[in-house]
């Protein structure tokens, strides 16, 4: 039988819980005052992104206004999550796609890719990923120019099976000790592309003029 918990414990408890419960207040004020600055930084991040894929692509739309998250079996397939057309009045002149995929060495890898209304790649940059820093990370292109490879290809230059890393019989260059990585991301643009090829007609309709009167 366990013997009853003197004053002293039961002060010491009462202590603790107060302390616990102090502590998670804080945590959860903090987190509350800091949520605002986090989606901002977010969302700048992901608009500074944006603007690196289109490359030296001009446009006069208000890209965040063509978002879109797109729900069809394809999308999904490859790993599409969110879609913007750059137009020039009301004519496409860019694609930019939002894909992830879950291959990397430490899960998934979030990408931006720039497209021309032919499916040229017009850049590529990672925006969220979790791979090993000093050697998975080369797919940031603050440290690195890995992702310059796929720059001014398309699917057909290289033919949809060479997008691949060379070690698998592919195009395009890995970097040795990180070969996860980089077919990790291979991988997931050429599903892009293949995404592309299936419903990037209809993203890239023109504008409906009455529509884009204010
Ligand atoms: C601690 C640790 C971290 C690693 N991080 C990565 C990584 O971020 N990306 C990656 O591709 N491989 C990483 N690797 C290596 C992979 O396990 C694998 O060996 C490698 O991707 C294969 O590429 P290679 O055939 O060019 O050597 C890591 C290995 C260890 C032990």
């Amino acid at each position: 039988m366990s013997a009853p918990a003197t004053p002293e414990l039961r002060r010491g408890l009462l202590v603790l819980g107060a302390v616990a419960a102090g502590a998670a207040a804080l945590v959860a004020l903090t987190w509350q005052a800091a949520a605002p600055r986090i989606d901002a930084n977010v969302a700048a991040r992901a608009e500074a992104a944006i603007a690196a894929v289109l490359g030296s692509v001009a446009f006069d739309n208000r890209l965040s206004a063509t978002a879109q998250a797109p729900d069809s079996p394809a999308a999904r397939q490859a790993g599409v999550e969110q879609t913007w057309v750059a137009r020039q009045g009301t004519t496409p002149v860019a694609l930019v796609l939002q894909i992830s995929t879950a291959d990397g060495y430490s899960g998934r890898i979030v990408l931006l890719v720039g497209l021309t209304p032919a499916g040229e790649v017009l850049g590529v940059e990672t925006l969220a990923h979790r791979e090993t820093p000093g050697l998975g990370d080369f797919i940031e292109t603050t440290r690195s120019d890995w992702l310059g490879q796929f720059r001014g290809r398309r699917l057909g230059a290289p033919p949809a099976e060479a997008w691949r890393v060379q070690r698998d019989g592919g195009a395009f260059d890995a970097v040795t000790g990180a070969t996860v990585t980089a077919r990790a991301v291979t991988g997931a643009l050429r599903r892009a592309l293949v995404y592309f090829d299936t419903e990037g007609e209809a993203l890239l309709q023109p504008a409906d003029p009455q529509a884009a009167q204010p």
